[in-house]
């Protein structure tokens, strides 16, 4: 099969990860995968924080597992009060893939589609060259609290969207794909 469609249905979100830092080099290469995204306008809106610091990643774990608890849909408190959850399943590095705000300007026309376009790019390059990963939207509770969002040092004319996990996988057994729906296509010829 060709390469970059067995990379698309072989990736799975991985949420088990080995204490070892991703390398370097592989890091670029994926960061450099997500910048190569389509835009709409080409405005490329996309701006990535990325945080290898164990004690900001587990700050950020613990508040968002906090906010998660006062959540109003059950299954989300659920997760939360799980002592073996953690928002970032541990992994080495997450980043923070924030958006530019359009304040109802005509500009960036489309920021969540396109950084979501930068997300996928991500996981896919990480799955081609070997490196785990999850895309991360429960971030969403401690990016709603300004005081926190101010320490990632994001430039203020962008907003945190969600944050992606990457590390190398510790899960051993194969994981297989969710059955996919098969009423999500129709032609009209
Ligand atoms: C917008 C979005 C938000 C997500 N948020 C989370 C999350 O907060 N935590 C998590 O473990 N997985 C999260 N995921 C991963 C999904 O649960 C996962 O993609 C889905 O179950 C399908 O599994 P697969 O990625 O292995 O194909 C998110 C995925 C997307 C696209």
């Amino acid at each position: 099969m060709n390469q970059i469609i067995e990379t698309i249905k072989d990736r799975r979100s991985i949420r088990r990860y080995l204490p070892e830092q991703v390398k370097e080099e592989e890091l670029n290469t994926i960061l450099e995968a997500g910048i190569y995204a389509p835009s709409g306008h080409n405005d490329q809106p996309w701006y990535f924080t990325v945080i290898q610091s164990k004690e900001v990643i587990e700050d950020l774990n613990v508040k968002t597992k906090q906010l998660m608890e006062k959540a109003k849909t059950d299954w989300i408190v659920k997760m939360a009060q799980n002592e073996k959850y953690h928002v970032f399943y541990n992994a080495p590095t997450v980043v923070i893939v924030s958006g530019k705000k359009n304040n109802n300007k005509e500009l960036p026309y489309c920021p969540m589609a396109d950084c979501s376009a930068a997300a996928q790019n991500i996981l896919l390059a990480a799955k081609s060259i070997g490196v785990a990963s999850c895309w991360v939207g429960l971030t969403s509770f401690i990016f709603e609290e300004q005081e926190e969002v101010k320490k990632l040092n994001i430039p203020v004319e962008y907003e945190p969207l969600f944050a992606i996990t990457l590390g190398y996988s510790a899960v051993t057994k194969d994981l297989k794909a969710f059955e996919r729906k098969n009423n999500a296509i129709n032609y009209i010829r």
